[in-house]
């Protein structure tokens, strides 16, 4: 059974992260979307909102789970036997960080692959990070967010203005 991982901070979750882990999930038996804690970003949403939001975006589709772990990607994939990790690559802005991501996961834990799937064109600009600025300014989200969670979403980001 080939398990992977789709890792991420999810601040909130786009339209451009459901697009990955539904490929992934057509790629390998089983997938875990994990919750990471990235020490170079301050989130808005709590780990358990982020995670409240992708169940509800991925709801119904089948061998995806969802988890949040506060420690290193390499660790938690070897504790949950996992033989990849799945990322988007968006740009080549994208490359050089996921490169040394990779490289550095790799050499914690040999066992395990680093998988890049280009993004979607329709998602090439896509960032968590754009949707919570243009929310800050007043702006229409939809376009970036999946519909299932587009309420939750706007609520949270109205009350932290
Ligand atoms: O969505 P992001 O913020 O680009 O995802 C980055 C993330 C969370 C996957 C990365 O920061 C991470 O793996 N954090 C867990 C800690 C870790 O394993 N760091 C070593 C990898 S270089």
């Amino acid at each position: 059974m080939k398990l992977a991982i789709c890792p991420g901070s999810f601040d909130p979750i786009t339209r451009g992260h459901v697009d990955i882990i539904t490929r992934a999930a057509g790629l390998f038996d089983r997938v875990i979307v994990l919750v990471l804690t990235n020490p170079e970003k301050r989130n808005t949403f709590s780990v358990n909102q982020r995670c409240a939001l992708i169940q509800k975006a991925l709801q119904g589709q089948p061998g995806i789970q969802v988890d949040a772990y506060d420690g290193l990607l390499a660790q938690y994939a070897h504790k949950v036997g996992a033989c990849a990790i799945v990322k988007g690559l968006r740009a080549m802005s994208d490359f050089e960080y996921e490169f040394q991501m990779a490289l550095t996961n790799k050499k914690l834990n040999p066992a395990l692959e680093t998988v890049f799937l280009t993004s979607s064109a329709e998602n090439m600009y896509l960032s968590s990070s754009m949707v919570r600025q243009v929310a800050r300014f007043g702006g229409d989200i939809a376009a970036f967010i999946p519909e299932e969670i587009l309420p939750d979403v706007e609520n949270v980001l109205k009350n932290k203005q």
